[in-house]
């Protein structure tokens, strides 16, 4: 049992098909009048929006949509967004698309506020003052972006910047899985693995795992186990996308309260020096880290592989039920069409040291891991995911 914990997230989690059409009844009882909807062009032009413009019209809820977010938003797509919500003067936010659109909502509904600069907010509790009422609407399945406490933004050229505070958790959240009946297989099975991966990293989080984010990462991780496959190979099954949309949330609970570890710190490097995405990233890397971490965290695994696998005959020994979990992982991917080493992704083999120098960087996600990991240990987990 721990000694102490805090806790925190979304107050309001709606849930169910079609409920972005509702968005304006709900923005329209916040009060807000004049709603500034933060998203990408994608999002435009899969029609995606069209339900929920209705229906904030319906109620008499101006609009104005800044739709030029992109992935791995910089901060000039911040202060874009920020400029287009006080020429139109808006009394609440909308982050409508996924985790790049949302981390945008979440800054922009502070920044309009004109209290603070974006460059004095990253790091660790440094945002000061309040926001306009927020509401974020994910249409993909993976960050957790809507429940979580961060934003995060490319600072430059392979670097990223998070800004980290409770200030940016939204009112609240609508889950209309309706949305990411469209998200291609390779997008749904990368983001869909890495939701599965803050999952199992909140769950052997080792500061600040806690009795509330273990329970969600379970649940997490038995609705997305369960459907990630039917998502990716009948992308049209709404039960499937439902199971994924609510575990990816269930998830990011999770790990905005026990934060995610060497996982994710071994991933960003990749991202940043060959623009893999995110989720892709965490996939070539997890099972080797699963195998690191097995002497100190097999018998979390152990428990969570009951969870993953229900039905199979497990091992009681732990480092054989990581071994199993490690595997899982490996075909998983394969059978989504994923690829599973960092050849594939044309790495030179001589680029593995310089990866494991950035990798150390990260020691804000490595204090975290079960296991204490150095710049060796990095180095010999490149290699075996090479
Ligand atoms: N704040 C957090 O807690 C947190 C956590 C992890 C990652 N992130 C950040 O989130 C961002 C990644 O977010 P993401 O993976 O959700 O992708 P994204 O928001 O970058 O979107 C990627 C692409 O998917 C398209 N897309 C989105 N929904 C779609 C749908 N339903 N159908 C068809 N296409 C769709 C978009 O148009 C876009 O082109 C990164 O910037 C990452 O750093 C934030
Ligand atoms: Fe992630």
């Amino acid at each position: 049992m721990i000694n102490s914990m805090l806790f925190s997230s979304v107050a309001d989690v709606l849930y169910g098909a079609h409920t972005s059409d509702q968005l304006g009844d709900i923005a329209a009882k916040m009060g807000i009048t004049r709603a500034l909807i933060v998203t990408d062009p994608g999002i435009i032009k899969f029609k995606l929006l069209d339900g929920a413009l209705k229906n904030l019209e319906t109620n008499g809820v101006k609009v104005n949509v800044y739709s030029d977010v992109v992935a791995d938003p910089p901060e000039s797509v911040v202060m874009a967004a920020v400029s287009a919500a006080q020429t139109f003067g808006c009394d609440g936010v909308i982050g409508f698309g996924g985790g790049s659109s949302m981390d945008v909502a979440k800054l922009l509904a502070v920044l309009i506020k004109g209290e603070q600069q974006l460059s004095e907010m990253y790091g660790v509790d440094q945002v000061r003052g309040g926001r306009l009422p927020l509401i974020q609407v994910p249409t993909t399945a993976g960050t957790g972006s809507e429940a979580t406490m961060v934003s995060i933004i490319t600072t430059g050229a392979t670097t990223k910047a998070g800004v980290v505070s409770r200030t940016l958790l939204a009112d609240k959240i609508i889950l209309d899985a309706t949305l990411t009946l469209g998200l291609p297989p390779a997008v749904t099975a990368a983001t869909g693995i890495d939701a599965m991966v803050h999952a199992i990293e909140a769950f052997t989080s080792v500061r600040l795992k806690n009795p509330l984010s273990d329970m969600l990462a379970r649940e997490a991780l038995r609705l997305m186990a369960g459907s990630i496959e039917v998502a990716v190979k009948q992308g049209s099954n709404l039960e499937a996308r439902g199971a994924m949309l609510l575990g990816a949330m269930l998830a990011g609970q999770a790990f905005a309260n026990a934060p995610v570890a060497a996982v994710h710190a071994l991933a960003y490097p990749l991202g940043g020096n060959y623009h893999i995405p995110h989720g892709l990233s965490n996939a070539l890397v997890l099972p080797h880290v699963l195998r690191f971490n097995g002497s100190e965290a097999g018998h979390h695994y152990a428990e969570l592989a009951a969870i993953i696998l229900p039905g199979k005959q497990l091992s009681k020994e732990p480092l054989e039920v990581t071994e199993l979990l490690a595997q899982y992982f490996l075909e998983l991917s394969a059978d989504l069409g994923l690829p599973t080493t960092l050849r594939e992704m044309a790495i030179a083999e001589t680029d593995l040291p310089m990866l494991a120098r950035e990798a150390m960087l990260q020691q804000r996600l490595l204090i975290n891991n079960p296991r204490v990991l150095c710049e060796e240990d990095a180095l010999a987990i490149y290699r075996q995911a090479f």
